[in-house]
């Protein structure tokens, strides 16, 4: 029999929450793999911790991906949001426009009856060009709320195939190999033992706002992203995490 027969989804919770350290961990059924329905179940149990956890008032930062795009799709409105601010974690990450963090903070203050910032940050910036954009007033303005923002919701990614949907060359996804990137999150690559080996040329949240945020959200499935997700918990930053059985099999059966 398989694992997922013989423990169920609570109990597969909790071994998680032991194992990685994340005090509040959510395993939903299935795989995000092989079911696009499984990544709907995510959004909606996201939405669902984004609403127990948010207050009047808050800076909640957004990263982008498909898995945050299933959160914006299930909020609602509630009295807690009343005077949040979402604004995007990052400028560009390569992603499509449905996908990019600045369309999904639109569309979770859309949903909830709240309010969004922009941060406009073309892709992979010339080291220059970015010093002269974060002089600007407006963007001074998106960095600071960042540095204040109490939440942040945000995807885990495979490192390669983050770096392949950003269209990276085989020469920089070879470099990326070599140094023995796992996971991705908010631009940063990180390895198996949790370090920064690489990190995207854009401006926006820094790992060190989503150690000083009070509550981290990580909404992540699909048995491919099990290393990614033991990497990216070596952050020991997120209060809750939102998986599949998928994802939790791999992660238990990796040691
Ligand atoms: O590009 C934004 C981002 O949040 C990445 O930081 C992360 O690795 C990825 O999206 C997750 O995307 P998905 O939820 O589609 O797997």
């Amino acid at each position: 029999p398989l694992m997922g027969d013989l423990f169920g989804l609570t109990e597969l919770a909790e071994r998680l929450q032991h194992l990685l350290g994340i005090p509040h961990v959510i395993v939903v059924q299935g795989n995000a793999d092989h079911s696009p329905w499984v990544k709907e179940e995510l959004g909606r149990v996201g939405a669902r911790m984004l609403k127990q956890y948010i207050r009047e008032g808050d800076i909640v930062a957004v990263t982008g991906g498909t898995s945050i795009a299933s959160v914006a799709h299930h909020l609602s409105p509630a009295p807690s949001f009343r005077g949040v601010q979402f604004v995007p974690a990052r400028g560009g990450l390569g992603e499509r426009v449905e996908l990019q963090a600045n369309t999904l903070a639109s569309a979770m203050a859309a949903k909830t009856g709240s309010s969004y910032r922009l941060l406009h940050v073309p892709d992979r910036l010339h080291p220059e060009a970015l010093q002269t954009l974060m002089k600007e007033p407006q963007v001074q303005d998106v960095l600071s709320l960042l540095q204040h923002s109490r939440i942040v919701i945000h995807g885990i990614g495979d490192a390669l195939a983050m770096a392949k949907r950003r269209n990276y060359s085989e020469a920089e996804l070879a470099e990326l190999q070599e140094a023995g990137a796992v996971s991705e999150a908010f631009g940063y690559y990180f390895n198996a033992a949790g370090e920064t080996v690489h990190r995207m040329p854009t401006i926006g949240l820094q790992l060190e706002d989503v150690q000083r945020a009070e509550t981290v959200l990580s909404i992540a499935g699909g048995e491919s992203k099990a290393k990614a997700i033991l990497s990216f918990a070596r952050q020991s930053c997120q209060n809750v995490l939102i998986t599949d059985e998928g994802a939790a099999l791999a992660i238990l059966s990796e040691r």
